[in-house]
């Protein structure tokens, strides 16, 4: 078994994570987190609330994930949100064709290639059908939207879809998250919620599935004024593979830290690198191995259609590198897509420290001119004197102008559009904010988590298995066991267990099977600490705890267990200062 089959093997045996549905046989690309890893989901989403809303002082909101057609639409997911796939000629069966050639060739990021480029790799490298074995050479490489559609209210007349992204909620809510920022540059809006993609070949268990969790970050910033606070991160390594280093024959990782990373233009945006620097952190908080972890920048091809610029966060399990974390910089796609689609105003009005007089060129066109020349696109020719005015005022200084609409040239002269230059005074101005977005997969991060964390040592002559999850992370905190279940010791376990959880705690009470036993349980869910209560308990109430890497334990009193098991939960104490 590999370390990806060794860990689905134990998500499944000990309730993380298993297919859903089985008794129907189920649907490939979903899964149904049992109570450890429910627990373990929850916990993750916790620690990375409190990093990126709570301490960065952001908002949250929760948005609907089925959606109107019109906000894909604009998105561009309609359009452009494709996967590349093969048909197989013999069995039918379909393959992400970019997946197949990377399987089969030392290609890297085959997703950042041409279609046809892909077709021609299947050709000459004779790979064949992962199904059946069947030749795919001259099979077409073609392009499958991953949205999932759907219907909203009876009939077709409404379409919608499952969202691919939780971000589209918070971009089409702007305008009023906006307002609740009392219009106030940078703020940030975040959202942990399901997102949906009819992945083409669903695999690896968490890793591509077709319902997921994310939890994004969308920061709108002012691109000409605001900065992050790079002074708290600038310290910090980050390990980047970046696009020219994929590209060259000698490249490879570099550490740098944020400050070299920026200062050196590594990292373009200030605010990436900044993010960076605060996620590096945090995946090491929550358990991410640092020596299977980089920072990769994605190639030209290989973006988003919404990104100028996108780094991954990507943790190596099994020799493969899997992106756990997208950091995008936006620009202003999204909010201008959404402002041109709905017409409405996807901006922020800054107000000047002074009112300044400034020259505005104006146009007024003669509509009774425009209308006969025009028909119906009279209003548009309208809307494009007015901005070409705005862009370029010396497009007015001959007869005629000219303006392009889907490819058509129109010509007006200049005396219809009334063009005009005006002293005007302005209190402020209208800001369309840029997007930096930190897009983290919840499943992949909990796989990557479970991965690093999977451990095998010797205890008394046999092996054993642990996950050395951060106490933070772990489902439970502390498992409760009588040795036996008799004089009075269940009744002291008990107590101590009902003491532990109303003090807030995650407590398994097992009174069940051989001590040794309940350990190995605990230590393969990543329990970090176990309480027995033996006769000596009785007599003197104390109790032993086991610490589940070391297995050491040690005697404490009954008396503020709760506080010290807390104590440790949060890393204020380590089990040695016991
Ligand atoms: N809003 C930006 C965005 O959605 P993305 O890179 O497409 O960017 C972000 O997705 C993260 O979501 C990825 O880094 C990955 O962790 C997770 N993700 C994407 N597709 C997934 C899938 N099919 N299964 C599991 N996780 C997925």
């Amino acid at each position: 078994m590999n370390e990806g089959e060794r860990l689905t093997e134990l998500a499944k045996r000990r309730g993380f994570y298993f297919p859903s549905a089985s008794a129907y046989g189920g649907a490939s690309g979903f899964w149904t987190y049992g109570p450890q890893g429910a627990a373990l989901k929850s916990n993750v989403e916790d620690a990375w609330r409190d990093r990126y809303v709570v301490k960065e002082g952001h908002q949250e909101i929760s948005a609907p994930t089925v959606m109107p057609e019109p906000v894909f639409e604009a998105s561009g997911h309609l359009d452009g949100f494709d996967d590349m796939i093969i048909e197989c000629g013999e069995c039918g069966a379909t393959h992400r064709a970019d997946h197949v050639v990377e399987d089969n060739t030392d290609v890297e990021e085959a997703e950042s290639l041409p279609n046809e480029e892909v077709m021609d790799l299947i050709a000459e490298h004779g790979i064949e059908c992962p199904s059946c074995g069947a030749s795919l050479a001259g099979e077409p490489v073609e392009n499958f939207n991953l949205m999932f559609e759907t219907n909203i209210g009876p009939g077709s007349s409404s379409p919608g879809y499952l969202r691919p992204e939780t971000a589209q909620g918070i971009f089409v809510e702007f305008p009023q998250l906006s307002e609740y920022a009392r219009n106030q540059l940078p703020f940030g809006v975040a959202q942990i919620g399901k997102a949906y993609r009819n992945e083409i070949s669903p695999r690896k268990s968490l890793v591509r599935v077709r319902e997921f969790t994310q939890a994004e970050l969308e920061h709108f910033v002012d691109p000409e004024e605001d900065e992050p606070p790079l002074a708290e991160v600038a310290d910090v390594t980050l390990p980047l593979y970046s696009a020219e280093s994929q590209q060259a024959d000698d490249g490879g990782q570099r550490d740098l830290t944020v400050r070299e990373a920026v200062d050196e233009g590594v990292v373009a945006s200030d605010w990436v690198a900044y993010y960076l620097g605060v996620s590096k952190r945090w995946y090491e908080r929550i358990g991410v191995d640092m020596d299977r972890f980089r920072y990769r920048q994605h190639l030209a091809g290989e973006r988003a259609h919404y990104a100028s610029d996108c780094w991954d966060a990507e943790s190596e399990v099994d020799g493969d590198w899997i992106e756990i974390t997208g950091f995008a910089y936006r620009g202003d796609y999204d909010l201008s897509k959404h402002a041109e689609h709905s017409g409405e105003d996807f901006t922020v009005f800054k107000q000047y420290d002074e009112p300044i007089t400034v020259e505005r060129a104006t146009v007024d066109p003669d509509m009774s001119y425009l209308g006969p020349e025009f028909g119906g696109d009279a209003q548009r020719v309208a809307d494009a004197l007015e901005a070409l005015a705005e862009r370029d005022p010396s497009a007015f200084d001959a007869d005629e102008v000219t303006v392009e609409i889907d490819g058509e040239d129109y010509a007006v002269p200049v005396e219809q559009t009334n063009f005009s230059v005006d002293e005007v005074t302005e209190s402020g101005e209208h800001v369309r904010p840029h997007v930096v977005e930190p897009s983290f997969g919840v499943g992949r991060i909990i796989y990557t988590v479970l991965a690093h964390a999977y451990e095998t040592d010797e205890v008394d002559g046999e092996e054993r298995t642990y996950l050395s999850l951060p106490p933070e992370q772990a489902p439970t905190t502390v498992g409760v066991f009588p040795l036996m279940d008799k004089d009075g010791m269940d009744d002291l376990a008990r107590e101590i267990a009902g003491d532990l959880r109303s003090a807030g705690l995650s407590v398994t009470y097992d009174d069940s099977g051989a001590i040794g036993r309940r350990y190995r349980r605990q230590d393969e869910v990543g329990t970090p600490y176990c309480v027995t209560v033996d006769y000596e308990a009785l007599e003197d109430d104390t109790v032993t705890v086991r610490e589940r890497d070391t297995t050491e334990q040690k005697r404490l009193p009954v008396d503020g267990l709760a506080e010290t098991l807390e104590q440790l939960n949060t890393g204020e104490l380590t089990f040695d200062d016991l």
